[in-house]
């Protein structure tokens, strides 16, 4: 299936405001006349969203490789059933969160085995057109946390020192893959990130105008 749509991915740590401006993303792309489709991972497509309820329930204490190969998995299921096609029809993608997660999450984050995550990536061949990474220091990602509500999920109980690996390894992708990614800092009124976001797009690639 040949891409006409754009994938893009939102990366970055817990309360950087990916879920937030993933949706003003996808509002402002389709308010200029484009096809959009917002989608999450894990998630995106039924089968995903059921190894996301087992992912992140945690009831289930996963090895490390098992972890990363459930990822791949519902990654696999979501790019097959649910990104593809909507590129292949012309719909720009927005996804929340996709396997620079991974990276970060269960290799930086989790001690997992990075060359075997490095494996699958090239594996799954199917690399984003721009990924946007939100960047928040350490104490404003525990400041919104605390603002939320809600328990903690399996990751925002693991504090600060796991949050500062995580965000150090977003920031170490970037600059490995200075084409693919851009930082934008996260810390402004959403607003003002939202612009930020837009701009990257539209200096990455080209938005056709309604
Ligand atoms: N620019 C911002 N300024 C202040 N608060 C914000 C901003 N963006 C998001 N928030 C708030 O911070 C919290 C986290 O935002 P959001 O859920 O979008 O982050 P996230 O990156 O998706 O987090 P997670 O990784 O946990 O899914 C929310 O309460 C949200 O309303
Ligand atoms: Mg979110």
């Amino acid at each position: 299936m040949t891409r006409i749509g754009r994938f893009i991915t939102l990366e970055g740590g817990e309360g950087g405001g990916k879920s937030t401006q993933a949706r003003r993303l996808a509002e402002a792309l389709a308010a200029r006349g484009l096809s959009v489709l917002l989608t999450r991972e894990p998630g995106g497509s039924p089968g995903s969203e059921v190894l996301r309820t087992l992912l992140l329930g945690g009831s289930i204490p996963w090895s490390p490789p098992a972890e990363v190969l459930l990822h791949f998995a519902h990654r696999a299921e979501h790019v097959e059933k649910t990104i593809r096609p909507a590129l292949a029809a012309g719909t720009w993608v927005i996804c929340d969160r996709f396997y620079d997660s991974t990276a970060v999450y269960q290799g930086d984050g989790q001690g997992a085995d990075r060359q075997q995550i490095a494996a699958l990536i090239a594996l799954l061949d199917f690399r984003p057109d721009l990924t946007l990474i939100l960047d928040v220091p350490v104490e404003t990602t525990v400041a919104r946390l605390a603002t939320r509500g809600g328990g903690p999920d399996r990751y925002e109980s693991l504090g600060e020192p796991f949050f500062a690996r995580v965000r150090a390894g977003f920031l170490a992708i970037a600059e490995r893959e200075p084409d693919r990614c851009v930082v934008v800092d996260g810390r402004p009124a959403p607003d003002a990130v939202t612009a930020s976001l837009l701009a990257a797009i539209e200096d990455r690639l080209p938005v056709p105008t309604a």
